[in-house]
């Protein structure tokens, strides 16, 4: 089966946000802060007001109020003078056109008071007294007495940098107000129901006057998993007219409003005995979050799940810097996490001489090592085997590096509708988002299942927050928690000969303590070349196997699986964002910020094991969007420090850095 709306993106008839027709449309364009520590004095509106074409210029000097979102000050648009970042949204302009809206935007003066010098360093693990502690600190057994008295132990700190989502298609947004006060938005997110709960909230709307219509997503990775600034500004903006506006982020503007990967300095302490057998594991990450908004990236949450050790300790702490807010940006947690405990992995397996596969399989845990539960099914050490196997793992070749993969698997409720149509057909609807995974696809095959038709019988309409509500396509939770739904409401309406239509609503069912750990694992391999002239490192090779339970389009997973890997790899070699002294983003664009191409990626492969699952959901499925990039990095590093005997604990390996 292909994906269902695969000729619609190719031959260009697919609509995204940005692409709507309406009457009467003007353009908006943002206009960034340029300090990033003090007040706006004054927006110098008149001076652009006056170019033919510009119809108004959003501020705090004029903005309408809004009820202000406690948990995500990014969306507190224009409601405050204060400027926390170089590079804050501080001002809009609105105009006839896109070339006008963007001129004015450029020529628009603002005038700042109170600057100060930012404080934008990331200082190490070891100078905590400023660093707030989040989350819940795991403290398993004695882990001090356990590293005074290992007799093999390892202890580095590993430095991860800022990182930008970079979506082919940035975040943009139609907004289009009715007479009787209703709110239209055509927008590019993750997840339109919570864009809705979100603009009602903050513009003091009902829900039944807000409606998100989003059928195709061209990317997110995170980015777009919470509503962020462009949406509440365009609905603001289409206000202020009186007309529909068209909003887009573009893609310098992106690096500094709509989120990136926390820089992380990561201290990875493990303890062992000479068999190999880990006695001690502490993990302790620090990052940082601005003071809009405390995001956390919860680094040491794969430690809780992976290798027995009966004595852990972990904690993630939070420096608020005044830097732009960070956001998800896919594996959030594990993907920095792992890339650090993989690597100390790969360092005590050297330090003990043993096969870094045989360590992983030595520390096996029975049960979660944290919460003590079972697991609801744990296939590293086969995904491990496999990919050995497979890979030709050779533990004395020089130049190939293995490191594990995990992921949760988890689940939100959410509420979907079957309905029997005309000859046999089926309409599956539900507020579901595809942001370019396949998820149509993917919930048309579960929906024909549950039906016991063929998918053609199916229709599933979904990307609308008019259809039942439904939870956001993040976490890898999607397939798993609007999956539920659909099979609950399929299951429904077959078990009703006589009903036309059946409802339902998972919240309860996904909220039930399964008292199982459930988790995908996988494993990556890579195999390097390093130029010892250049510094150059080049990736001939990736392996990723995976055990995530029931695949349901074998082709849709598979794109997952690269896209991840790929993005990795860009994490391990390329990606990175460099703050300048002034607290703004330096490389804001795809020249400067390198995203892997076809040419860095000659082989990238990835296959997963049959797994039956049955306490993760009706399906069986675990959830594959992000296990790709999770520990990609680290098989990458470790295949150096093979290649060349040289650790690199910093990422990325540019040229510069390895030679
Ligand atoms: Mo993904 S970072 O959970 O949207």
């Amino acid at each position: 089966m292909s994906r269902l709306e695969a000729r619609d993106k190719v031959t260009g008839a697919a609509r995204y946000a940005y692409e709507y027709q309406v009457e009467d449309v003007a353009y908006a364009a943002a206009v960034l802060a340029t300090i990033a520590c003090g007040e706006v004095e004054r927006v110098h509106a008149d001076e652009v007001l006056a170019m033919p074409g510009v119809l108004a210029v959003l501020s705090c000097e004029n903005a309408p109020s809004l009820r202000n979102d406690p948990d995500d000050g990014e969306l507190n648009v224009f409601q405050s003078r204060r400027v926390s970042y170089r590079g804050q949204l501080v001002a809009a302009v609105v105009a006839e056109t896109s070339e006008t809206a963007q001129e004015a935007a450029r020529l628009l003066r603002v005038s700042y008071r109170d600057a100060r010098d930012p404080d934008l360093e990331l200082r190490p693990p070891s100078e905590t007294y400023d660093h707030e502690p989040y989350g819940e600190p795991v403290e398993i057994g004695d882990p001090d007495d356990a590293f005074a008295n290992a007799p093999v132990l390892v202890d580095a700190t590993y430095r991860t940098p800022a990182e930008h989502n970079n979506p082919m298609e940035p975040h943009t947004t139609l907004a289009h107000w009715d007479r009787d006060d209703h709110l239209t938005v055509y927008d590019s997110n993750q997840g339109p129901t919570k864009v809705r709960s979100t603009l009602a909230s903050l513009l003091g709307l009902d829900e039944r006057q807000v409606r998100v219509v989003s059928p195709h997503v061209g990317g997110g990775f995170g980015s777009k998993g919470t509503p962020r600034p462009n949406v509440v500004l365009a609905a603001m903006a289409a206000r202020a007219v009186g007309r529909p506006v068209r909003l887009a982020v573009n893609r310098r503007q992106m690096f500094a409003i709509t989120g990136y990967r926390t820089p992380t300095a990561q201290r990875v302490r493990l303890g062992a005995d000479t068999d190999g057998r880990l006695t001690v594991l502490a993990h302790e990450s620090n990052e940082q979050a601005s003071t809009v908004r405390g995001f956390t990236e919860e680094c040491v949450n794969p430690s809780k799940v992976m290798y027995r050790a009966p004595n852990r300790r972990l904690a993630g702490r939070l420096l608020t810097l005044d830097v732009p807010s960070p956001s998800w940006m896919r594996g959030p947690g594990e993907t920095p996490g792992m890339f650090a405990l993989e690597c100390a992995m790969d360092e005590l397996a050297k330090a003990l001489g043993l096969d870094p596969i045989e360590l992983r399989v030595r520390n096996e845990p029975e049960n979660d090592p944290t919460s003590g539960d079972p697991f609801s099914s744990r296939n590293l050490v086969a995904c491990l085997r496999e990919g050995a196997r497979r890979f030709g793992w050779a533990p004395d070749r020089k130049g190939l590096g293995v490191a594990a993969a995990t992921y949760p698997a988890s689940r939100g409720g959410s509420r979907a509708t079957a309905r029997r149509v005309a000859d046999g057909r089926y309409t599956v609807r539900i507020a579901a988002i595809d942001i370019g995974t396949g998820a149509r696809t993917a919930l048309t095959r579960i929906a024909a299942d549950a039906l016991g038709v063929e998918p053609s019988a199916v229709t599933v309409e979904i990307g609308d927050s008019d259809l039942p509500a439904a939870s956001l396509a993040g976490g890898s939770t999607g397939t798993a928690s609007w999956g539920t739904a659909v099979v609950r409401a399929c299951e429904k309406l077959t078990a009703d000969p006589a009903a036309d239509e059946a409802s339902v609503d998972t919240a309860a069912e996904v909220g039930e303590q399964s008292g199982y750990s459930c988790h995908a694992f996988g494993a990556h391999f890579a195999e390097v070349d390093v130029d010892f002239d250049t510094g150059e490192v080049r990736v001939p090779r990736l392996l990723g196997v995976y055990a995530v339970g029931r695949v349901v389009d074998p082709v849709l997973a598979r794109s997952q699986f690269v896209g991840g890997m790929t993005m990795g790899l860009g994490m391990a070699l390329t990606e990175h964002t460099v703050l300048d002294a002034d607290g703004g983003f330096l490389n804001i664009d795809l020249a400067q910020y390198h995203v892997p191409t076809c040419a860095d990626v000659p082989s990238v492969e990835a296959v997963w094991l049959d797994e039956h699952d049955p306490h993760v959901n009706p399906m069986g499925t675990k959830g594959l969007g992000e296990i790709g990039t999770v520990g990609t990095a680290a098989a990458i590093v470790n295949a150096v420090h093979s290649a060349t005997g040289v650790r690199f604990r910093e990422l990325p390996l540019t040229p510069q850095t390895v030679l």
